[in-house]
């Protein structure tokens, strides 16, 4: 167990030592290969490079490659409590169903601070009148019975269909390009794996462990009964669920929800707040066009196809898709 925050300025002090430069709020958007060289539009401007490292966590390039089709987002969701009970030292994880584990943070005068996570599922697929934050006060309350609830959030990862991650050359037919991604929530290991490995393909260095973790291995595919719900997903929710026709309008939205409603003849995604006021986007992934289900735990629309996600006023919040829905 170490603390990731310190171990990231680590790396950050590394690299500017070393005549790196880090630059923050640029975000890609698109990247084109020409004689030689890849050309990345971000922020409306272009970066020219001879190589790329593409560990945008989902690869936002879509074609080759196609990730798309064998990868997977699961979400899971994090409470930070104060207790002045005593708590266990260290980092546990349980082995059961869901899938919860626990890590103590720091003590201090007698308290302690603990993370308590899990509870996850697929992205997209988060069922409405489920509240996965209580779920784990709940786990709070019985462990630690009074506790202070000092913050929660939600994060996801890649899946690979065999559970192994991609880590190397991005497709066969494009050169210089790489891929770090499918960790499986274990990015912290996995991060370090990947840095070796493409640091010593771009440096012209063999590695061993490069064969174990190739992108273009076929054995990801052979695991069918993934690749098939993998596709029926995707068929239902691009091409099938956009037919279907809400009975619900407007009204039928408690405040605090959203919900896919019809409106003035359209299928619209609202989100209507405490105060009733009612936020309105197009309910289709930026991506490639996905119908996209409300997360009632965070107020964010979430894609069941490859799991990006929207805040409820439509700003993209996690990739693949890297443009914001269309606000109505
Ligand atoms: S993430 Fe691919 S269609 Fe939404």
């Amino acid at each position: 167990m170490f603390n990731p925050r310190k171990y990231a300025f680590g790396l950050v002090n590394c690299i500017l030592k070393n005549g790196g430069n880090i630059y923050e709020n640029t975000k890609a958007t698109n990247i084109k290969f020409k004689s030689g060289f890849y050309y990345i539009t971000a922020n409306g401007r272009t970066i020219k490079s001879k190589y790329v490292v593409l560990a945008t966590h989902f690869p936002i390039k879509n074609f080759p490659g196609m990730y798309f089709l064998k990868m997977y987002q699961d979400i899971s969701y994090v409470i930070a409590v104060k207790t002045k009970s005593k708590v266990f030292d260290g980092y546990y994880v349980n082995e059961s169903s869901p899938n919860i584990s626990f890590r103590n943070v720091y003590e201090k005068n007698g308290e302690n601070v603990v993370l308590i996570s899990g509870n996850g599922h697929k992205v997209g697929r988060a069922i409405s009148d489920k509240d996965s934050y209580k779920f784990l006060e709940d786990i709070a309350k019985k462990l630690f019975g009074n506790y202070e609830l000092l913050n929660k959030w939600s994060t996801q990862d890649c899946i690979s269909l065999d559970k192994l991650p991609y880590i190397g050359n991005f497709s066969k037919i494009l050169p210089n390009i790489y891929v770090a991604t499918g960790f499986k929530k274990w990015g912290m290991t996995l991060s370090n794996v990947s840095a070796n490995i493409i640091a010593d393909k771009i440096l012209g260095i063999e590695n061993k462990y490069e064969y174990l973790f190739k992108p273009s291995r076929i054995d990801a595919l052979k695991n069918s009964k993934a690749f098939g719900e993998q596709m029926k997903e995707t068929v239902y929710s691009i091409a099938l669920n956009k037919f279907k026709i809400p009975k619900e309008t407007i009204k039928d939205i408690k405040k605090d929800s959203g919900k896919i409603v019809m409106f003035n003849g359209k299928k619209v995604g609202i989100y209507k707040d405490t105060a009733g006021y009612c936020y309105m986007v197009k309910p289709i992934c930026t991506h490639l066009k996905c119908e996209l289900q409300f997360n009632q735990n965070d107020k964010t629309w979430d894609c069941p196809c490859h799991g990006s996600r929207f805040n409820y006023k439509g700003q993209v919040i996690n990739n693949p898709a890297v443009f914001d829905l269309r606000k109505l």
